[in-house]
């Protein structure tokens, strides 16, 4: 029968939750006397099918699972959700069972943020442009706390989705930069039937939104089609893209680009590998989405 875990509890299949540093440590350091590769996902919790995609993903990377569960207050500005974040944690401490997750570590904002800490990482370019433009100080949030979350729990390798594009390539960046021992892995977008990116944001949607929201994934389809028909006039796709994103009843369009996969820099000619990225606003709620468009060589 599956056990209904709290923090701090250890359960006899071996699945434990620990709110504390020394804790997860010392599990960490059990797991890697027994030879077991420690992989990583850092997670805000509100866990749904994207999440649990990302424990399968690692556990192809890894033997002891380690997933996090923190909704981090440097990552979010003075107007954003973070009150209002979900944080379903009885729930999520089940799922994260259920998907095979050795260790959850649930810190508090104490915990990761003691009174006096006053030590930010700043990853350059990469964290100002695109959200990182309409969000200031977002990047620098996440980078701060991913770099603390590997020191704490000293992953071999760590798992983030593809729906927050930017994000994996800055953290990439910073675990080059700053020569982390982690192996970076981005895992694949999952969807909804209809194509609507999961994201524990798309609980905020009133029913109307929710249809509307589709217009994110339609236009990133939209954007390949036309590159796969042989369009290649990336202005033109990228003002399509928008304009389909506009035709959403309630959207506001944020941005609506074609960018090189590893700079995010916007193309103005094709090339085998580009990245389409859109955000736009429903009512309160910011979605991002994007699609990896792979050219075919010409035979
Ligand atoms: O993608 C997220 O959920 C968060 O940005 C992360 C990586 C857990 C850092 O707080």
């Amino acid at each position: 029968m599956m056990t209904q875990p709290q923090a701090g509890d250890e359960t006899a299949e071996g699945f434990v939750a620990a709110s504390s540093i020394d804790d997860v440590r010392r599990l960490v350091r059990q797991a890697r006397a027994q030879s077991r590769r420690i992989g990583c996902v850092p997670t805000m919790g509100a866990l749904h099918a994207g999440h649990v995609s990302l424990f399968e993903v690692c556990r192809r990377h890894a033997d002891f699972i380690v997933a996090t569960i923190f909704v981090n207050p440097t990552q979010f500005g003075p107007q954003e959700d973070f009150q209002r974040y979900p944080r379903p944690l009885a729930d999520d401490l089940r799922a994260a069972q259920a998907a095979g997750v050795d260790l959850v570590f649930t810190p508090d904002a104490e915990t990761i943020y003691p009174e006096g800490f006053d030590t930010f990482v700043e990853v350059g370019g990469l964290s100002s442009v695109l959200e990182g433009e309409i969000r200031p100080g977002h990047f620098r949030g996440v980078a701060t706390v991913v770099l603390k979350l590997f020191q704490i729990v000293q992953p071999d390798v760590a798992v983030f989705g593809a729906k927050d594009y930017q994000q994996q390539a800055v953290l990439r960046q910073m675990t080059r930069d700053l020569n982390l021992p982690v192996e970076i892995v981005t895992a694949l977008t999952i969807r909804e039937p209809d194509g609507l990116a999961m994201s524990s944001r798309n609980a905020y949607l009133s029913p109307k939104e929710r249809k509307s929201a589709l217009v994110l994934s339609e236009s990133l389809a939209l954007a390949a089609a036309r590159l796969a028909n042989g369009d290649f006039d990336l202005g033109a796709i990228a003002t399509a893209m928008r304009e389909h994103l506009a035709s959403g009843a309630g959207v506001q369009p944020e941005y609506a680009l074609i960018v090189d996969p590893d700079t995010l820099e916007p193309l103005s000619a094709p090339q085998p590998r580009m990245t389409a990225l859109v955000a736009a606003r429903l009512g309160t709620t910011r979605l991002i989405d994007n699609r990896e468009i792979v050219l075919d060589e010409p035979s």
